[in-house]
């Protein structure tokens, strides 16, 4: 019976987040269509040199949950469309510093120079810039709320998979139980009850609530944890090897 409850929690922990996809689509439809075909072209191949955790399905990912957030807010969609697309395209260059050279990256485009004001685009690079969880300070603008906020994970499999994938990316060679060791020290670090993820909420985020809530009864339960992560541990690694 324990291990039925067991299978069924460990089952509940991977199903996908359901999106409401109709209405993400049609906010898909209103960005401007030279300015998506612009940085389909330009800027979204460029992930693909990322780890798996800041790839293309994690920019499909953070959009649609930034399209979810922004509901009730004054938000310029090609604004928030372009703050998504750039905010972690460096990542593959300088994880440390990766928010102030994608802000540059941004800062810089000819093409979006001349797309937005002047105006526009330090509201894009400070959003840009302010995105990282770790911030000391509070995102300057409403676009860097959003995209802060919808840039955390709210899926423990995705938190799995993305501190997997690091440890793997910076030491090739670790073993397995160690890799899960420092997923499972990493997420008391950030979403203990002291972690320094859990205070910093700027805008209503139930989805992260919730996840908190299962962060919390995961590190409780080093067991179950320690269960996920194996089998996420395996996906990655298959991912790895078919790559
Ligand atoms: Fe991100």
């Amino acid at each position: 019976m324990k291990e039925l409850n067991d299978n069924n929690e460990v089952k509940n922990f991977l199903e996908d987040i359901k999106f409401d996809e109709f209405s993400i689509n049609k906010k898909m439809d209103n960005i401007n269509s030279r300015l998506k075909k612009y940085i389909e072209k330009n800027i979204l191949p460029e992930y693909n040199l990322n780890d798996k955790g800041h790839d293309l399905k994690h920019i499909e990912y953070v959009l649609k949950r930034a399209f979810e957030l922004s509901k009730g807010y004054d938000i310029n969609d090609d604004m928030l469309y372009t703050c998504v697309c750039f905010h972690d395209v460096a990542c593959h260059v300088n994880r440390e510093k990766h928010e102030i050279l994608s802000a540059n990256k941004a800062k810089n485009d000819k093409f979006l120079n001349e797309y937005f004001s002047s105006e526009k685009m330090n509201v894009i690079t400070e959003a840009i810039e302010d995105h990282r969880a770790s911030l000391e300070y509070i995102p300057r603008n409403i676009y860097g709320k959003i995209l802060s906020t919808a840039d955390r994970k709210v899926e423990v499999k995705e938190y799995l998979k993305a501190s997997i994938s690091f440890e793997i990316n910076n030491k090739p060679n670790i073993l397995k139980s160690e890799c899960i060791e420092n997923s499972y020290e990493f997420a008391i670090k950030k979403f203990g009850k002291n972690g320094y993820a859990i205070s910093k909420t700027y805008i209503e985020d139930f989805r992260y609530k919730n996840f908190l809530e299962n962060m919390w009864y995961l590190i409780e339960n080093k067991n179950l944890y320690t269960k996920l992560a194996n089998i996420i541990y395996e996906q990655v690694i298959d991912t790895i090897c078919n790559t």
